[in-house]
């Protein structure tokens, strides 16, 4: 991966050294809104106020058939929040995160303080020049090793989040593969489902700062251009399915990141090592791709779990490998996801640990303004 094919143009203008913290904060959004999401949803806002930034979930952008908990949602959240950290501290600054435990009818998902100068360290630094390098890669991967030593690296990254990595070994690879099938199969035979990826699947040429243009899965042209439809109305269910077996099946690195439980918060847990591996692995010139469909069905991720012998609850399975340089999936700028900007100090304000549940998004939800997830313990529990 060179960076010349970066594609994201995070580092386009300078960091405003002579600017106060909102300021700072402003122009450090540009790395948090290079976080992975599903379907490249971007379901985050966020507010500056003096050195405070709040990050709320934005349930507008929710997947009510892929994710009807917004689980993905908060840990595309949680990612954004260590690539704020970690390109805080590329321009010299720490920050400290609050993670609000999930009560809050407003969405509000964590508060993020600037804090004193910060020396970054070679580690940081490699770190920071992989947020816009970082890729999902839904091409054919090689079959080279993963460096030797690298998922020592990864375990410590998830560890560093409480969360727990493990790599599916060889003699669990054929049922997780299978797992994998059958997802795919019970998946592209719900419309709901198809419905939903279609309408955040884009051709090549369009000009939406979202969803997943068909360049995104190596597609022409013309055949990004037929994709929405076909995805839509069209089964593909066993091609889906024939093509992520022999995936799962094959890769040199399949990976499993799970919680101790399924709380708000874990997920939130989840999205943070998740990206903390991710970019571990960009430095290493991997690129990643996604099995979701065996984490979403509640079922499959009870056999998941059974096959790989997690003792903990699975939040995302990966592969990880060396492939050819795909482009950049679009981005939101920055003015698009930042509702308020004040440059004066924030004002203490005590948590509200008390606001009532809010009901979940309903069909309305895409027009609506209040932004709010989930609430606690409204997730499938895996037992
Ligand atoms: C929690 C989560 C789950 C995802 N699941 C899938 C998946 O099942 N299939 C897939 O092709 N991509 C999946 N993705 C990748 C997103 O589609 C991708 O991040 C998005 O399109 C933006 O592209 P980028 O990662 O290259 O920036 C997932 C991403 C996240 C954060």
């Amino acid at each position: 991966m060179s960076s010349e094919h970066a594609g994201h143009s995070a580092e386009g203008s300078s960091f405003p050294e002579g600017g106060g913290p909102a300021e700072r904060l402003r122009f450090l959004l540009r790395y948090a809104v290079l976080a992975p999401s599903r379907h490249n949803t971007q379901p985050w806002l966020f507010e500056v106020e003096g050195d405070e930034v709040r990050l709320f979930a934005d349930a507008t952008r929710a997947l009510p058939a892929a994710d009807p908990d917004g689980r993905q949602l908060l840990m595309a959240c949680g990612a954004a929040l260590v690539n704020l950290r970690v390109a805080a501290q590329h321009f010299g600054h720490t920050i400290s995160v609050e993670v609000l435990p999930g009560h809050r009818a407003d969405g509000l998902v964590a508060r993020v303080r600037l804090e004193e100068r910060w020396a970054s360290t070679p580690d940081a630094e490699a770190m920071f020049h992989a947020i816009p390098l970082r890729r999902t890669n839904r091409l054919p991967l090689d079959g080279r090793e993963p460096p030797e030593g690298l998922l020592t690296a990864l375990l410590r990254e998830a560890r560093r989040e409480r969360v727990s990595l493990r790599a599916v070994e060889e003699r669990g690879r054929r049922a997780v593969s299978e797992i994998v099938a059958e997802g795919d199969r019970l998946q592209w035979a719900s419309g709901r489902f198809r419905a939903e990826l279609a309408a955040w699947t884009r051709s090549n040429s369009s000009s939406r700062p979202d969803g997943m243009p068909g360049y995104s899965f190596g597609m022409s042209d013309a055949a990004a251009f037929v994709h929405p439809l076909a995805v839509r109305f069209a089964g593909a269910g066993r091609a889906e399915a024939d093509r992520d077996r022999r995936r799962a099946f094959g890769t040199k690195a399949l990976l499993v990141l799970s919680t101790p439980g399924d709380a708000q918060a874990e997920w939130i847990a989840a999205g943070e090592a998740l990206q903390r591996v991710l970019l571990r692995a960009t430095c290493a010139g991997l690129y990643a791709s996604y099995f979701s469909q065996v984490i979403e069905l509640p079922d499959m991720r009870l056999r998941l779990r059974e096959a790989i012998g997690e003792r903990g609850v699975p939040q995302i399975m990966f592969r990880l490998g060396y492939g050819l340089e795909v482009r950049a999936p679009p981005r939101r700028p920055v003015d698009d996801v930042l509702r308020g900007f004040d440059a004066t100090p924030a004002r203490p304000q005590p948590l509200a640990l008390c606001a009532p549940p809010a009901p979940p998004p309903g069909p309305g939800a895409a027009t609506g303004a209040r932004p709010a997830v989930a609430q606690p313990g409204s997730a499938a529990p895996i037992r």
